[in-house]
């Protein structure tokens, strides 16, 4: 019998938690093996690890929710399942089958049930997918041994309040990938290379920090970890970039945006246009939608205030709304976003 649990799950925040299992999968001999389950969070390594030293390493997140009717579904996982190949063949590693993704998924969520936040208390469970290089080589070469790793934990919001309107900051001391560098990949590098920028932005009271694209330093890229999106005249905006991750929650608010009759537009967001949006947000798995309530560009002198009345905007709250009621069960799945994990 395992010990009953104390969580505070409406006080969560975005942080680790020791849960029950997490499950593994090894390549060796150019195939994967077995699913592996194990309560232990170490993995034993070699120090010459091709993830240490050459940054060999993708990641995903996603997250599944407990609905008001019991049942616990989790949120595009083949969107996930898709990207984590797209980053794995990016930096030269076997990619794990998409089935295999999705079967570790529903196993590792199954196997810490009771870790699973309880409907209504705005948590819910975060489920981290890792990719690494673990051959012991010194040359700048792809290992032959990868370990694929999923784990969980219970969240709470990424931002501070949640849903409520937040400063950002524009960095242009810093980029965070190149036009044609691994930016659309979701590998640790991109991570390490945002972790100046954002230590400053938090450091200096902003939620976070947006790139410009490195190239002319005129158009808004993203964030560290999420998206940009920006609402005017019943038009959902959002950066088209060579150096962005695709965020599974764009998509996602990009066909909402569509379903309620507004025009979508990908495209170059001149920075100065931000000064022309009704509503504005960061949006992303942990980030769910964080809008924005101003952005500083202190290095140009500049500020764009973006909620007026400091509370988020009608369209914001509408598509919060709508995705977090898909992915509770309240809102018809019309697309077939979800997976039910447990009846
Ligand atoms: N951009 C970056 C750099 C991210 O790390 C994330 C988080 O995954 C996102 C955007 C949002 O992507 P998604 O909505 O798929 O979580
Ligand atoms: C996510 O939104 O899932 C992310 O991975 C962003 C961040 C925690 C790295």
């Amino acid at each position: 019998m395992k010990e009953p649990l104390n969580i505070d799950w409406s006080g969560l925040s975005f942080g680790y938690m020791t849960t029950d299992y997490n499950v593994r999968c090894s390549y060796k001999n150019g195939e994967w093996g077995e699913i592996e389950t194990t309560s232990s969070e170490l993995i034993p390594m070699h120090m010459a690890a091709t993830c240490l030293h050459y940054g060999q390493e993708a990641f995903e997140g996603l997250k599944a929710f407990r609905g008001k009717d019991g049942k616990v579904r989790v949120f595009r996982m083949d969107e996930n399942a898709r990207r984590i190949r797209l980053s794995a063949e990016g930096i030269m590693m076997p990619p794990i089958p998409e089935e295999k993704f999705c079967e570790m998924v529903k196993l590792v969520v199954r196997l810490n049930e009771r870790f699973i936040p309880p409907y209504g208390t705005g948590a819910s469970l975060y489920i981290r997918p890792l990719q690494i290089g673990i051959t012991a080589q010194v040359g700048v070469k792809p290992a032959k041994e990868y370990l694929f790793i999923i784990f969980v934990t219970p969240v709470g919001p990424y931002f501070k309040g949640g849903f409520a309107t937040t400063p950002y900051v524009i960095t242009r001391r810093y980029d965070r990938a190149a036009p044609l560098g691994t930016g659309t990949f979701k590998v640790g590098g991109n991570y390490a290379a945002s972790l100046r920028a954002s230590q400053e932005a938090h450091a200096a009271g902003y939620s976070a920090e947006f790139y410009l694209d490195a190239r002319e330093k005129k158009y808004m890229d993203e964030c560290g970890a999420a998206n940009f999106f920006g609402i005017k005249n019943n038009t959902y905006v959002t950066p088209l970039s060579t150096s962005i991750l695709p965020s599974i929650t764009n998509k996602s608010l990009i066909q909402l945006a569509e379903d309620m009759g507004m025009t979508v537009e990908r495209r170059h967001v001149p920075e100065e246009e931000l000064a022309t949006f009704e509503e504005a947000g960061a949006c992303g798995t942990a980030a769910v939608i964080s809008p924005i309530e101003r952005i500083d560009d202190p290095e140009n002198n500049r500020s764009y205030v973006i909620s007026k009345d400091g509370k988020p905007g009608p369209v914001s709250t509408r598509l919060y709304n709508t995705l977090r009621g898909i992915q509770l069960g309240e809102i018809d799945d019309i697309h077939g976003w979800n997976t039910i994990v447990i009846e």
